[in-house]
């Protein structure tokens, strides 16, 4: 029975909590709540108490079961932490990783999923500092149930009334299924681009800002997946949960996918590998003269082409950049090399490709099948080709029970 942390904080939709803890309890789960102390003067802890059966946590010291440090045990027992309302504070808060009362506690102290589903006035959820938040929360797995339009309580209208109880009960019940259907795989994914030496000062490389592949790792966590993040040179923060190996040529992503290939499930190569490198790299930085001189190019191994020949049970997914004839383009490579997904995107498109948040992906199946994806943020993208990753498996396991 999935364990639910009920984070409630002081907006006036507090009392909505009272109906999504008891549609939560109605679906079988067991519920846990933490209020803030603004939250306390809208709803009654008791209420809670008596609608979930469960004690109710709002000091950082409280210790509603006797002898259990309240913070760390519900924390751990979490299967999934849901805080609806959201208030802007409490948002703030959690961005920032601040402790100061049981919620926010708890939710430093766990490592299950979490949900938020925000409600304040329009204005304040529009604002760049709360956006801001969202995003450095987004960036760290946490999913937001977006607030609905209506007329708040104050009689402005716009963004910020909270999600329906049965969108949010909902959430909880895909995320908690998500969560568990990569349990025990092993996810090799590569991320970033190449930088290929010329001279100890000078590379080669490309626009790749490694977005697409991190968000690709963090969404195969989400789903419970165990990632190994081969990771080239970029400015990001990989994943807390990723076993990360850190390159920066071709080669050497080369040779840290060899020695990771055998032991994964799956390999989602959607590193921009560079396809040339310099024949040989300059022991001392070259001086600038006025001459012109030539480099000269050599190719480097096609990682994902070479290591998929020999993928037996794996499942084996690429990406692919294409300025013209994508999809064409895109179900040549795929047979190539010998993949069962190839996800596509045009990057001469402006929202799509390099550096943006944004893509346009299609995917395309070993079966010939193609799957056009709406314009949607890298994480979102990432989301849907693990979901198609966990499809893929689970028809995997079936077939193979079958056969036995
Ligand atoms: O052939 P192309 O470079 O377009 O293929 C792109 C796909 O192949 C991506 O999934 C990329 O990560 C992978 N790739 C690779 N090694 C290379 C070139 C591309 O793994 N040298």
């Amino acid at each position: 029975m999935p364990n639910i942390l009920l984070g409630v904080s002081g907006s006036i939709a507090a009392y909505r909590a009272c109906d999504i803890a008891r549609e939560l309890m109605r679906a079988g789960h067991t519920v846990r709540v933490a209020m803030t102390r603004a939250a306390t003067r809208l709803v009654s802890p008791d209420t809670f108490a008596a609608l979930t059966g469960n004690p109710v946590a709002i000091d950082v010291f409280d210790e509603p079961e006797s002898g259990q440090i309240a913070h760390i045990r519900w924390a751990q027992d979490a299967d999934l932490v849901l805080i609806a309302p959201a208030t802007a504070h409490t948002i703030a808060r959690l961005a920032f990783g601040l402790a100061d009362d049981m919620l926010t506690t708890i939710a430093l102290a766990t490592r299950a999923p979490m949900l938020i589903a925000p409600a304040m006035n329009p204005a304040m959820w529009t604002h760049p500092a709360t956006q801001a938040h969202v995003q450095t929360l987004q960036a760290r797995g946490v999913e937001f149930i977006s607030p609905a339009y209506g007329v708040m309580a104050c009689g402005d209208e716009g963004w910020g009334k909270i999600a329906d109880t049965a969108t949010i009960v909902q959430a909880v019940a895909r995320r908690l299924l998500s969560a568990r259907d990569l349990e025990g795989v092993r996810v090799l994914v590569t991320a970033g681009p190449t930088y290929e030496p010329i001279d100890p000062v000078r590379f080669i490389g490309n626009r790749s800002s490694g977005k697409m592949g991190y968000a690709v790792a963090e969404a195969a966590i989400a789903h419970g997946a165990q990632v190994t993040l081969i990771t080239g040179p970029t400015m990001l923060t990989p994943p807390a949960q990723a076993q990360v190996i850190r390159v920066q040529t071709a080669l050497q992503m080369y040779e840290a996918v060899q020695n990771e290939f055998a032991q994964c499930d799956a390999f989602i190569a959607t590193a921009a590998v560079a396809d040339y490198r310099p024949e040989r790299t300059l022991p001392k930085k070259r001086k600038r003269d006025t001459q012109s001189w030539t480099l000269n190019l050599v190719p480097n191994p096609d990682i994902l082409g070479e290591v998929a020949q020999r993928k037996e049970h794996r499942i084996v997914i690429g990406f692919a950049a294409e300025t013209d004839k994508a999809i064409i383009r895109a179900k040549n490579k795929l047979l190539r090399k010998n993949l069962d997904l190839i996800a596509v995107n045009d990057v001469m498109e402006p929202d799509s490709g390099f550096e943006v948040d944004t893509n346009r992906l299609s995917f395309i199946f070993a079966n010939g099948r193609v799957e056009n994806l709406p314009l949607m943020s890298k994480r979102e993208c990432a989301e849907r080709l693990i979901q198609a990753l966990a499809a893929m498996m689970e028809r995997k396991v079936r077939h193979t029970n079958s056969q036995e």
